[in-house]
């Protein structure tokens, strides 16, 4: 389809209270990026707010090698995601987390390959998880896995 014949969707109101959700738009442009430094996510989280924005995912892929450095396609092109992202995600999440304050809703992702990876993302502020790579490398179970983790806490 091309650009001139694409129409957006209408965004559909919320059936319980009759608004319009607003969130963060899940392009790899608006979303939040593990390669931000802390005042950009304390900016982030303040202009998140000043919108009235309903939700925030965090995080994309990184384009950071360190924590691939050495491995044979480390240099390729494009987003990093699954486990190596992990460490450097939570991070950006956990600080998202302390500047929103509750103010809105954190879907946690980036490296969630097990339950407990889930319960980590939970623990650093998410209130909700997403998965990716670990749904490719380890398919449905892993929502089992998750969702029984979860419910354990
Ligand atoms: C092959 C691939 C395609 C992706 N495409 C998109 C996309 O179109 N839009 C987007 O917002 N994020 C995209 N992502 C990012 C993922 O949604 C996710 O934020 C990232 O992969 C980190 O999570 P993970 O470690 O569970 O994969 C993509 C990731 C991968 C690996």
């Amino acid at each position: 389809m091309s650009p001139s014949t694409y129409r957006r969707p209408t965004p559909r109101a919320c059936a319980t209270c009759s608004r319009i959700p607003r969130s963060i738009f899940c392009s790899a442009h608006s979303r939040q990026s593990p390669d931000l430094t802390t005042a950009e996510i304390r900016r982030i989280a303040r202009t998140l707010i000043a919108h009235n924005i309903d939700g925030v995912i965090a995080t994309n892929s990184t384009v950071d090698r360190a924590t691939v450095a050495g491995s044979p396609h480390a240099d390729e092109a494009g987003g990093l995601s699954g486990r190596p992202l992990f460490k450097k995600s939570t991070a950006v999440l956990r600080i998202l987390a302390k500047e929103l304050d509750g103010a809105i809703p954190i879907i946690g992702v980036g490296g969630i390959m097990s339950g407990a990876d889930a319960q980590a993302k939970i623990a650093a502020g998410a209130t909700l998880v997403q998965i990716y790579t670990g749904l490719i490398y380890r398919g449905p179970e892993l929502v089992a896995e998750i969702a029984q983790a979860l419910a354990d806490r």
